[in-house]
């Protein structure tokens, strides 16, 4: 099973959050202090319509009272003061968590890609597994910064709002409540296929990363054939497959925002047909009419965020999927680490005992290998193109391991060979070379500066 293929599994938003805070401990860093932060943001933006009201009802409606407006315009500054400057705290230090949790993320699931053996290299297209350590990465970081905070601040305010609403008037509530509650059910079904949507998006992102990176990184091949038309329309339909699913996941989430927009529009008409009603039979004063409008704009305006956070959040999350898969798959040729041995100073000698090999899903390869190369000598192993000499050399440089048998180092199973010590005395020089971007003398140099 490729990875890209486990992306179709299905795994609930939550158990990706789930794992993807378990791997980023560092998101938790401080989040009591910036929670308490919110807190007093959210707080402080509600308590604007209540100073609003007490000045309406106590300082202006039944005489004009200027001590209470005064008062009342001053406490709102205060108020306005220290919440921007909570706000600014909050932010910042939720940005500064989550750069450095991703920064994290990205360099763990670099280091897990060069840990994976060639075989997985190969059995998955590269591009693809490029773009989860990069596009992928960036779609999370873009989440958590922008919507991941956004959302967590909205939700609070909703809450705090319905609290103060209904302190007002039971029945206004009402009134908002019963008009978003379709919008928040129907929103609840698109989430749903959003998900699956951008699944798509993403997996098709890697395949034009993959399909873009080839046809940059084999340009000279694709010109000496005269393959270039072939390539084009390859690079094409991946580009045209990309765009459709993005399209797809588009559509969906437009019509969430409708929905919200159309619930927004019926919750405040409500309240003004209901509020100047109950205004009339005296329940409801001025004051408290004009508040509770500024209050359900409060409330309209985080369903209407956090409905297009949700969004985005569907697209971070099938990437953050994508990461976690890279991170999840156990690299097949392990490193024995601190357990392992150093290989013996001085020359060595190969065994190959019983080795057998086969690539995956291939027939064998290697069939029953026993041979002993002394220290000291020099070996060429001849044979005709396919008959497994490359092979032969990255089980010896333990590039891969064996389907069976073992290749042992002067007695010591290659297995059991910390990394180190295996590459710095035992290395294949590959018969298709690559060029880093650098001088040629520090490419000759570059495994040793
Ligand atoms: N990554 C791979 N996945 C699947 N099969 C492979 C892979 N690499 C090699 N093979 C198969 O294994 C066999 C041995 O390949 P190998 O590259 O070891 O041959 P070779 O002797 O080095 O050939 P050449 O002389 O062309 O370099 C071939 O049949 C080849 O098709
Ligand atoms: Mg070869």
């Amino acid at each position: 099973m490729t990875n890209d293929e486990r992306d179709a599994r299905t795994e609930t938003t939550w158990q990706t959050l789930r794992r993807g805070l378990a791997l980023s401990p560092e998101l938790r860093t401080g989040l009591a202090a910036t929670l308490g932060l919110a807190l007093v943001y959210m707080v402080g933006r509600v308590a604007v319509p209540v100073a609003v009201q007490q000045g309406i009802d106590r300082g202006i409606v039944g005489g004009l009272n200027l001590d209470v407006v005064w008062s009342v315009v001053a406490v709102t500054a205060a108020i306005l003061v220290v919440t921007t400057a909570c706000g600014y705290l909050m932010m910042r230090r939720l940005f500064t968590v989550s750069e450095t949790a991703l920064a994290n993320v990205r360099t763990r699931a670099f280091r897990h890609v060069h840990d994976l053996s060639m075989l997985h290299q190969q059995s998955e297209r590269r591009g693809s597994l490029v773009s989860r350590v990069t596009s992928d990465v960036d779609q999370i970081t873009q989440f958590l910064q922008w919507g991941g905070v956004i959302l967590l601040v909205n939700l609070g305010q909703l809450v705090v709002t319905t609290a103060v609403m209904l302190a007002y008037s039971w029945q206004l509530t009402l009134v908002v409540l019963v008009a978003f509650l379709p919008a928040v059910l129907v929103i609840r079904q698109l989430q749903r296929r959003l998900g699956a949507a951008y699944a798509t998006v993403r997996q098709r992102t890697g395949t034009l990363l993959g399909a873009v990176g080839e046809s940059v990184v084999g340009a000279p091949v694709i010109r000496a054939y005269g393959i270039a038309g072939r390539t084009a329309r390859r690079l094409d339909d991946a580009i045209d497959n990309q765009r459709l699913a993005q399209q797809r996941a588009i559509r969906i989430s437009i019509v969430g925002s409708s929905v919200g927009e159309l619930a927004a529009g019926l919750a405040l008409a409500g309240v003004v047909v209901l509020g100047v009603t109950l205004g009339v039979d005296g329940t409801l004063s001025i004051g408290q009419l004009t508040a509770f409008l500024f209050l359900v704009t409060l409330f309209i305006q985080p369903v209407q965020i956090a409905t297009e956070v949700l969004n985005e959040a569907q697209n971070a999350i099938a990437g953050w999927r994508r990461v976690l898969d890279v991170l999840d798959v156990a690299p097949d040729v392990a490193d024995p680490g601190e357990q392992g041995r150093d290989l013996p100073a001085g020359p060595l000698d190969i065994r190959f005992a019983g080795v057998r090999f086969a690539y995956p899903g291939g027939p064998p390869v290697l069939h029953d290998i026993d041979l002993e190369i002394p220290a000291k000598s020099r070996v060429a192993v001849v044979g005709e193109t396919g008959s497994g000499k490359t092979t032969f050399a990255k089980l010896l440089t333990r590039l891969m391991d064996p389907s069976a048998g073992a290749v042992l180092l002067s007695g010591v199973p290659l297995a059991q060979v910390r990394f180190d010590s295996l590459r710095s005395r035992v290395v294949m020089v590959p018969q298709d070379g690559f060029l880093f971007d650098a001088t040629v003398g520090d490419n000759v140099r570059f495994a040793r500066p």
